[in-house]
């Protein structure tokens, strides 16, 4: 069965949309069509969070509230999805909801440009269930930027307002909400305009996606949209043909294995986390630096593969930890180790109508070490200069077996082959001896200078991050070696 609209829940009404723009995006839905100004447009990139809606979603049958940029997300995407404006908090009677009363009262808006999109983040944390401490906070806040109040009231607001027990009338009727979402998710496929003249589809099966997608592999698909969103508003490309994943059972599956854990290519960097958190904890640290909430909500896994960037976060962790991508082109599908998916720049082994199923991690062994770290100009959301990961088997103190992969240093995420042979047979009681294996990494890679990071910088950075993985594999660091991401040894080893 195929519909040809959009359905969403609005302000307690289902929204039902036939004229929905392949590239419409979802701000310039609330501020052009349902002159909803409350939400601002400021760096139109999904950088400032201006922008923060909340959508409400169903996972594993309860209702959460996700922060989401409007200004990158496609209007199609909130199909099946309650929608969550700051102009909708208000109650019945005008009164502030909880989160702008504390806000007012704490002094934490000057000019007000950023204050509707941090109210907006700031509800899905009210929503988050549990108090919110400090950490909670600045994660919640790291994709909202304010340039003029200080973050300090804001996040005293935010302490006080986000205690656990939601009382606004999203909670009241929260039983509601979670039935009529449930009614909307009628397992159609989407179907808006002409095959010849531009479309946007959001199948929902799997097969339906194939099909579809081999009959047209000129279209665009988008998962999350947070690198073709900007695409739209940054570039201005018209993208005729668009193909959403986000509707599409199955590709959003993750389960546990006998090997490790396998994740759909439509998992998004949020929903991974706890499974990333079971196989290491440098891996949620990793995560917790990737983008903002707004980015990680609704950013894919497979987007991040699919796009192939060097500097895309994900993949030198997945090819250190021997990650397997699954592929499919019709009724075929393929596997393959996930680094020989990168060719060139702007080159991945991906044929014409064939998308990325999902990726297999295999889980640590007792003998693995497992280290990645991300080096960044800003802590929060910011893309990496060089970003590096390293499992090492170790045996009886030697290392008997590395894989090393790093970002930022190539023109795809590459692993290092002559750094890992060097690698082979090391001792890890003797720093001295690492030197050698250090400058085996100029062997691997001739990074290049950019505005991110010059090549020397890299380089030295790289060999800096290797010695780091050594020194902690070794435990052989005369000082501590982490100021933030600390490892439960670590914070052992303090007490
Ligand atoms: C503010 C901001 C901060 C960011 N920070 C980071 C960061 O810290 N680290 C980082 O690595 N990235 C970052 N990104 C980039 C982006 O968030 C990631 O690359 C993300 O994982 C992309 O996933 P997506 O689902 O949004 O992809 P989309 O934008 O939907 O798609 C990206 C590409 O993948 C293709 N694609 C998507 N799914 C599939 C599939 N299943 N099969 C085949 N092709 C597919 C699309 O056609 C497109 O070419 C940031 C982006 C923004 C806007
Ligand atoms: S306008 Fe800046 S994130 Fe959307
Ligand atoms: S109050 Fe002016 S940008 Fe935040």
């Amino acid at each position: 069965m195929t519909r040809s609209s959009v359905r969403f829940l609005h302000r307690g009404e289902v929204v039902s949309l036939t004229d929905v723009g392949a590239n419409e995006t979802l701000l310039d839905y609330l501020r052009l069509r349902r002159h909803a100004y409350g939400t601002k447009e400021g760096c139109a990139e999904g950088d400032c969070g201006a922008c923060t809606v909340a959508l409400g979603t169903l996972q594993d049958g309860g209702l959460e509230y996700a922060p989401v940029n409007a200004c990158i997300c496609l209007l199609g995407m909130i199909d099946g999805k309650e929608l969550v404006a700051v102009e909708d908090l208000a109650g019945a009677n005008g009164a502030l909801h909880p989160v702008q009363d504390a806000v007012l009262r704490h002094h934490g808006s000057q000019c007000g440009f950023c204050t509707p999109g941090i109210v907006m983040s700031l509800f899905t944390l009210y929503h988050a269930g549990g108090r919110a401490d400090r950490q909670a906070v600045n994660d919640t806040l790291a994709g909202n930027l304010c340039r003029c109040t200080g973050y300090r009231p804001i996040v005293d607001a935010a302490l006080e307002a986000c205690d656990g027990t939601p009382r606004d009338a999203f909670a009241a009727h929260r039983a509601n909400t979670t039935e009529r979402l449930a009614a909307l998710n009628d397992g159609e496929d989407i179907f808006i305009g002409d095959e010849e003249a531009g479309f946007l589809a959001a199948p929902a099966t799997v097969d339906a996606l194939a099909r579809l997608y081999v009959r047209h592999p000129d279209a665009t698909l988008v998962a999350g949209a947070t690198d073709v969103g900007l695409w739209i508003t940054k570039q201005l490309r018209a993208l005729p043909k668009i193909i959403l994943l986000g509707r599409v059972a199955g590709l959003a599956e993750m389960r546990e294995t006998e090997q490790g854990f396998y994740f759909g290519a439509g998992v998004t960097h949020a929903q991974a986390e706890p499974a990333m958190a079971a196989i290491d904890p440098d891996l949620v640290e990793l995560l917790r630096r990737f983008g903002g909430k707004q980015v990680r909500a609704v950013g894919t896994i497979g987007g991040n593969i699919a796009n192939g960037s060097p500097i895309g976060d994900s993949m030198p962790a997945l090819i250190a930890l021997g990650t397997t991508l699954h592929l499919r082109r019709g009724q075929a599908t393929r596997s393959m180790p996930l680094e020989d998916f990168f060719i060139d720049y702007g080159k991945q082994d991906r044929a014409a109508g064939e998308f990325v199923t999902g990726i297999d991690v295999p889980r640590l062994e007792s003998d693995h070490v497992f280290r990645c770290y991300k080096i960044s100009k800003r802590f929060d959301q910011d893309i990496s200069a060089v970003l590096g990961a390293f499992r090492f088997t170790v045996e009886t103190g030697r290392i008997t077996h590395a894989r090393v992969a790093f970002g930022g240093m190539a023109a795809t995420p590459k692993r290092a082959a002559a750094t890992e042979s060097a690698l082979r047979d090391l001792p890890l009681d003797d720093p001295q001896g690492w030197e050698a294996i250090c400058k085996a990494l100029a062997m691997d890679f001739q990074p290049i200078d950019d505005m991110r990071a010059g090549a020397r910088y890299r380089l030295e950075t790289a060999q800096a991050l290797l010695r780091k993985a050594l020194h902690e594999a070794g435990g052989t660091a005369s000082t501590e070696t982490r100021l933030v991401g600390l490892r439960p040894e670590d914070t052992e080893r303090a007490a």
